[in-house]
């Protein structure tokens, strides 16, 4: 197939690119750096070293023989997405290209009005982009589990059907982000919604819940191929926060309660996941919505996981609680269904104690280079 990956130099961007050439397809990944710059702007850079994306298709190239073509470009710039869909006709578009950060989204008015233009205006320029060019084209667009919050009933998968004084209809599940980057998610998908069914488009959007992980069969194989790890409170996921805290013997810091419950996935799991969606097609005017997780934990019972696999590699971590930056539910009902992927033949790989000391050993390579003050929350809501 011809792959189009938008967000191709990210977390799951290049590790998908790497993953689909290997499998022989056409990859053609396009990025322009935000995640980067808004790292550097912040305080934020990753722990490990992230060769660019020219530099990384290279290194690919010389270890494995698959190309990437690359192109740096703002895919919210309509006129460059535009003619990179007339020129590649892609059968897939991966849309990862967004700003996923929920405390950049939060920090000001400028950095909220920078995460919903980007984001909005990457999704709609893509709609559009399909339908001049390449109708035909499935896209396949990352969501978040975030869009459907914390309800106190169970998430279903994307619908919910609904009786109404004795008539029934199936609506998009109801939705209530909790961050402005969430609420863009959320928006998303209405548009998808709303392109799908007026115009016959054919769209995968995956609810996907934290993604941990560093190791995939194509980033093992040179540590320049590693896909980019932060630990800050900015683009830093709370595996990552727990695991470099671990490493540089500070205490773990779990928001309030931790009763925060979450779906979590291997990054090995996306990359089945975005595979099983490509290769098992859609009709015309169907908007496919599946849960994107293996697992479901509370906030504590990761910082314990944490603590079980320090202990495991002779760390001593201790755990603290520090207030709640955020708005949110710290002890709440969770249950989130997620069959979907597993009926498409998804094979989970779970977050055993030997996937977190694993972590923690290449954390650990990088020691020197931990500024634990980067973890402590710096933006609040
Ligand atoms: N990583 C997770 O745990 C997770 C969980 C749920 C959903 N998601 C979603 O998956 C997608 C990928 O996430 P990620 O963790 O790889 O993030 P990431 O920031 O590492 O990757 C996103 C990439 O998109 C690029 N990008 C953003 N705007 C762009 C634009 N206008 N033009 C070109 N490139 C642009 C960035 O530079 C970055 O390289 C995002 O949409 C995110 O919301 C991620």
């Amino acid at each position: 197939m011809r792959v189009l990956i938008l967000g191709g130099d990210g977390y799951l961007g290049w590790p998908t690119a790497m993953a689909l050439s290997a499998k022989g397809h056409d990859v053609f990944v396009v990025d322009n750096y935000l995640r980067r710059n808004i790292a550097l702007k912040t305080r934020s850079e990753a722990l490990m070293p992230n060769p660019n994306l020219h530099e990384r298709a290279e290194i690919w190239k010389a270890l494995s023989g698959y190309s990437i073509s690359v192109e740096i470009a703002d895919c919210s710039d309509y006129r460059v997405l535009s003619q990179v869909f007339r020129e590649f006709q892609p059968d897939t578009v991966i849309h990862y290209a967004e700003q996923p950060s929920a405390p950049y989204s939060m920090i000001s008015f400028d950095t909220a009005r920078e995460t919903l233009n980007n984001n909005l205006n990457v999704t709609f320029n893509v709609i559009w982009a399909v339908l001049k060019h390449c109708p035909d084209c499935h896209i396949i667009k990352l969501g978040t589990m975030g869009e459907y919050g914390t309800p106190n009933i169970d998430i279903e998968e994307g619908w919910l059907e609904i009786e109404h004084k004795s008539r029934r209809d199936t609506f998009l599940y109801p939705r209530q982000a909790g961050s402005l980057y969430h609420t863009t998610k959320v928006l998303d998908t209405d548009l998808l919604w709303f392109y799908v069914r007026t115009y016959g488009l054919k769209a995968t959007d995956l609810m996907q819940g934290p993604v941990y992980g560093l190791s995939t069969d194509e980033c093992e194989q040179d540590e320049r191929l590693l896909p980019n790890f932060h630990y800050d409170d900015i683009f830093g996921t709370v595996v990552n926060r727990f695991l470099v805290q671990a490493a540089a013997n500070v205490p773990l810091t779990v928001y309030g309660k931790g009763g925060q419950t979450r779906g979590y996935l291997n990054l090995k799991d996306t990359l089945q996941c975005v595979e099983l969606a490509m290769n098992n097609p859609i009709e015309h005017g169907e908007l496919r919505i599946l849960n994107q997780f293996t697992e479901q934990f509370t906030v504590s019972e990761l910082a314990e996981k944490v603590k079980q696999a320090g202990n495991q590699v002779g760390l001593n971590v201790q755990i603290d609680s520090i207030k709640n930056p955020r708005k949110e539910a710290e002890a709440h009902y969770y249950n989130a269904h997620h069959s979907g992927l597993i009926e498409l033949g998804l094979k989970p790989h779970y977050m055993s104690e030997e996937v977190l000391v694993q972590m923690l050993e290449q954390v650990n390579k990088y020691k020197y280079k931990i500024d634990s003050q980067k973890i402590m929350p710096r933006v609040r809501w």
